[in-house]
């Protein structure tokens, strides 16, 4: 796809994954519409990213609207149904690390709202106006938690596999349309959206955790090339999730393994543990 004189409509443009997504686009000579809740932030955001070519129309822009809100999300289709809109890349979520006896339930509520609902629904708003468009893309932005359903997790991991599968429907739906749709898993990266205690248990695990910079990368890279469908970011979490799709009970062995040591930290509120000693972790991931 080209990426040059493109429109993106980019939610989540304030996080640690958009902020590079935001930028690698723009470098790439598209123009931003940038979407999170803090207007300040996100017009900070615009003034950092590359200049358009002087004969552009319009500028890169920034919107603040609170995704779970329907008012809002109309006005963000309002706003977009006036322009040329190549590409949606759903990227806006949350996540909370508890063990689901522990969770609020209104946390529990608002995973699935805006990981799977509120792209589900902004899909359907923007479809009208990617069809417009001669080649244009949604990206749908998972997790490798969309493909393993992992203790601590389980509405996001509710939530994230609800969202791979639409996209491989939708993708499917869509096969004989202009408009193509990516789903790509990134696996733990390096953002606010994982707390102090989520670290801290991926670095006892030995789970990898990616740079944002990087996982952007690697997404512009996908949709310049046209490679569309589904795709997990990582190795060894690539290999994962295929064991668990034909071998769950290896992975359920795996995670059986590593629960006293999932729930130590779901359980520790505001601390980390640190009667964990490391030797007592290594060499038990998934
Ligand atoms: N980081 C990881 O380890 C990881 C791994 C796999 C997948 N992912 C996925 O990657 C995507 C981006 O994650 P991230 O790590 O960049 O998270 P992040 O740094 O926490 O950023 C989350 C973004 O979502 C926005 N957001 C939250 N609630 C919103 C709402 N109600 N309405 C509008 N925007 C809202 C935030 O905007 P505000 O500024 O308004 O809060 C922020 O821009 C998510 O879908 C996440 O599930 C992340």
């Amino acid at each position: 796809m080209r990426i040059r004189d493109s429109t993106v409509v980019l939610t989540g443009a304030t996080g640690g994954i958009g902020r590079q997504l935001a930028s690698e686009f723009a470098k790439a000579g598209a123009r931003l519409i940038l979407v999170g809740r803090d207007q300040v932030q996100l017009e900070a955001l615009c003034k950092t990213l590359p200049p358009l070519p002087s004969g552009a129309l319009l500028g890169h822009q920034a919107m603040a609207v609170d995704l779970l809100s329907i008012s809002c999300r109309r006005k963000l289709r309002d706003l977009c149904a006036q322009q040329d809109i190549d590409l949606l890349i759903n990227n806006a979520g949350i996540n909370d690390f508890n063990l689901l006896e522990d969770a609020d339930p209104e946390m529990l509520n608002r995973q699935i709202e805006l990981n799977l609902t509120v792209p589900v629904l902004l899909a359907q708003q923007f479809l009208p106006l990617l069809r417009r468009r001669p080649a244009a893309a949604i990206v749908n932005i998972g997790s490798a938690f969309g493909s393993i359903g992992y203790p601590g997790y389980s509405a996001y991991c509710a939530s994230k596999f609800g969202l791979r599968g639409f996209s491989e429907a939708l993708r499917r739906e869509l096969a004989d349309t202009s408009v193509r749709v990516l789903h790509v898993a990134p696996r733990a990266t390096r953002t606010a959206l994982n707390s102090d205690r989520m670290v801290a248990m991926n670095e006892a695990l030995g789970n990898a955790m990616d740079d944002p910079q990087q996982v952007a990368r690697f997404i512009l890279h996908r949709v310049r090339h046209d490679r569309w469908g589904h795709c997990v970011i990582g190795w060894p979490e690539r290999l994962y999730a295929w064991i668990n799709a034909m071998l769950p009970a290896l992975t359920d062995g795996a995670l059986r393994k590593q629960l006293p040591v999932i729930r130590r930290f779901a359980a520790s509120e505001s601390t980390v543990p640190t009667n964990t000693s490391n030797s007592d972790l290594r060499g038990e991931n998934v």
